[in-house]
C-alpha cells in the first residue's frame, strides 16, 4: 500500500510500503528521523505520535486503552490521534495520510 506523510516542516511525500508493515516502520524505514518510536513499537512510548486523515477514522484498528492512556500524556492530542506502531498498513488502507505530531 501507499502511505502519505506530512513532517513536522509541512512537507508531504508518498511513500511505497510492505504489506503489514506498521505505519511507524514505514515512516521510521523511510528516514523520518522525527519519529522517534523509541520502545520499538511496543506500545509504551508515545514518541510515535501521529494525526491520521480523518477520511480514514472508520477503516483503522480500534485503540486499545494502553494506547489512549498513552496518548492522553501528550500536549498535541487530538480526535484524530494515534500511534503509528498500532496501525499495519494493509490494502483497504492504500493511500492513508498521515501527519507526524509536533513533538511533547
Ligand atoms: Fe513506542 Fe509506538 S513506538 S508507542
Amino acid at each position: 500500500p501507499r502511505l502519505v506523510v506530512t513532517n513536522r516542516e509541512g512537507a508531504t511525500s508518498e511513500i511505497s510500503v510492505d504489506d503489514g508493515l506498521t505505519v511507524m516502520e514505514a515512516i521510521r524505514d523511510n528516514g523520518f528521523d522525527e519519529l522517534l518510536a523509541l520502545c520499538g513499537g511496543c506500545c509504551s512510548c508515545a514518541t510515535c505520535h501521529i494525526h491520521v486523515d480523518p477520511a480514514f477514522a472508520d477503516k483503522l484498528p480500534k485503540m486499545s486503552e494502553d494506547e489512549d492512556d498513552l496518548l492522553e500524556s501528550s500536549d498535541h492530542r487530538a480526535p484524530t490521534s494515534r500511534l503509528s506502531c498500532q496501525i499495519p498498513l494493509t490494502a483497504d488502507l492504500d493511500g492513508l495520510h498521515v501527519t507526524i505530531a509536533p513533538e511533547d
